[in-house]
């Protein structure tokens, strides 16, 4: 009986749903990580800073969130959620199109492309957040689907 309570199998289980725990909430910090990236990249035009290493820092972490979702959590969602496809399908096309724009703010980088980036990007993490949120957080814990957003500060 003591050795139930002594052993580590229930710790690591918590561990591991406490890593695992609430995708819906892993999205909101992603959001908020790459919100905080396009306020670094105002900073540096601002100030007249590198723009190349911020701008990479912020098109290379949206990128790889976006491409998390397409692979990951889309499938996943659209499997358990039928009623959800046309709504990820107006996410995967919000995609594509800010994959161009990130593309044009790598070749130009300039408040016009950045506001504009800003603008649709914005628009694009609430309507993820009001809708995936609570669906995601739902979930039960399978692994990781990447797309959290750990790089540090450009
Ligand atoms: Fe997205
Ligand atoms: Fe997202």
């Amino acid at each position: 009986m003591e050795a139930w309570n002594h052993g580590t199998s229930v710790d690591s289980y918590d561990n591991e749903r406490a890593r695992f725990r609430a995708y819906g909430d892993q999205l909101i910090s992603a959001h908020l990580r790459l919100r905080e990236m396009v306020e670094d990249l105002y900073v540096a035009l601002d100030e007249g800073r590198d723009l190349h290493v911020y701008c990479m820092t912020l098109c290379g972490a949206v990128t790889k969130h976006h491409k998390a979702e397409d692979a990951n959590v889309f499938p996943l969602l659209a499997a358990r959620h039928p009623e959800l496809e046309a709504f990820l399908r107006g996410l995967r096309s919000d995609h594509n199109m800010l994959a161009h724009m990130l593309g044009r703010l790598e070749r130009s980088t300039t408040y016009e492309e950045l506001d504009a980036v800003s603008a649709v990007l914005e628009t694009h993490f609430i309507g993820e957040e009001k809708r995936l949120v609570s669906v995601l957080n739902a979930l039960e814990p399978m692994g990781d689907l990447g797309i959290g957003v750990t790089d540090g500060r450009a």
